[in-house]
């Protein structure tokens, strides 16, 4: 699964959150740091100077690029060596014949996003349709990671593996037990009605649809995509009406432990603040009991364990769209290792769009 993640472009940061002094990020398994150049270049390097192996967490930016603490090598934001302080000529003639390693980076969407895969397997970026066209008094607002139950900034990672967080998206049912009836309503009271359910997957994703005919005569038809191999679009929890307005990559860190990267676009004006997850209390504020009686997203897939033993469950007729993520997830790896390109990937810019159709929609 890795090597079919690396050949997307992945967020790693948030672009506002990114200045000159370097932030750790692990990504893939990977220790990382990702910083910003005084020319505004955002720079991703491996973790540990190629000189003889500090952190280059405790360097500093200057003008060319990020000096290590230890012997003074300095590093451009593609990892070349640009000064030896402590080598005659200050390197010159050397400081060419090594490269801390580095990945590429480009800023989209408020994001910033790495391609970590095979060089000659770089994508173009893709372009997702609910997230282009910013029009006057709307802006592109970025959050990771969220939690269902309350979207804690405290909170840095989610600590089980990648799979159970992002299947989590095409679990129709948790909706109506683990958010609205279970615990408390998390969201809103029209997700105490427990929903018929359509789902299918093509060659980009998967979607379900959640019908519920409401109190008050109305029928709402909820739409969740997401799309291979990490990406989905969940609409309003609110229940507003209409398309849905966001779209996360979750990103695993390591096998154990993952992030996701959110972004929507909202009103100018809109601020997005930290969720309570419980009156009065926000997520990482809560006590070991009321984390007991009010579960949420998090206790429930951290609760699967770190990573989930496939082989102990058993799925039920309610699980189908969790059926159409693992299988399409295997059909992308068998396209990979028999040499193929996997699904959503495109080399031409023209091509590179996807477009989002989630959302609450509704009618009498
Ligand atoms: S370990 Fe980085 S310069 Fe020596
Ligand atoms: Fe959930």
């Amino acid at each position: 699964m890795g090597e079919l993640m690396r050949r997307y472009w992945q967020p790693v940061a948030i672009s506002a959150q990114v200045k000159e002094d370097p932030i750790k990020v692990k990504v893939l398994g990977e220790d990382l740091i990702v910083f910003r150049d005084k020319k505004d270049r955002p720079g991703l390097l491996h973790n540990r100077c190629c000189h003889r192996g500090t952190t280059l967490y405790y360097g500093r930016v200057e003008d060319e690029g990020i000096r290590c603490c230890y012997h003074g090598w300095m590093f451009d934001v593609e990892g070349r060596c640009v000064d030896m302080p402590c080598e005659a000529d200050n390197g010159v003639g050397i400081r060419e014949k090594v490269r801390q390693p580095w990945y590429e980076v480009q800023e989209r969407y408020g994001l910033i996003f790495a391609y970590m895969g095979p060089p000659e397997k770089r994508p173009a970026f893709t372009r997702w349709s609910n997230l282009e066209d910013v029009q006057e008094g709307q802006k592109l607002l970025q959050v990771g990671p969220v939690f269902a139950s309350g979207a804690d900034r405290s909170v840095d990672y989610i600590d089980c593996n990648w799979l159970q967080h992002w299947e989590n998206t095409l679990d129709p049912f948790h909706v109506q037990v683990l958010h609205a009836t279970f615990s408390t309503v998390q969201f809103v009271e029209e997700f105490g009605i427990m929903p018929t359910v359509d789902w299918g997957s093509d060659e980009l994703g998967a979607h379900y649809v959640a019908y519920r005919d409401l109190e008050d005569g109305r029928k709402v038809d909820r739409v969740t995509c997401v799309w291979w191999p990490n990406t989905r679009s969940v609409p309003s929890v609110e229940l507003k009406p209409g398309p849905g307005h966001n779209l996360s990559w979750v990103v695993p860190q390591d096998d154990e432990t993952c992030r996701s990267f959110a972004v929507f676009k909202v009103p100018e004006d809109f601020e997005m603040e930290g969720a309570e997850a419980i009156p009065g209390k926000k997520w990482s504020e809560m006590t070991e009991e009321e984390h007991r009686r009010y579960p949420g997203d998090w206790e429930a897939q951290s609760g699967q364990g770190p990573i989930s033993l496939h082989s102990e469950e058993h799925l039920a007729g309610s699980d189908g769209a969790i059926r159409l993520i693992r299988a399409g997830l295997r059909d992308q790896l068998k396209t990979l290792e028999n040499g193929g390109d996997p699904a959503g990937v495109f080399f031409d810019d023209k091509d590179a769009y996807m477009e989002v159709t989630s959302g609450n929609f509704f009618h009498d």
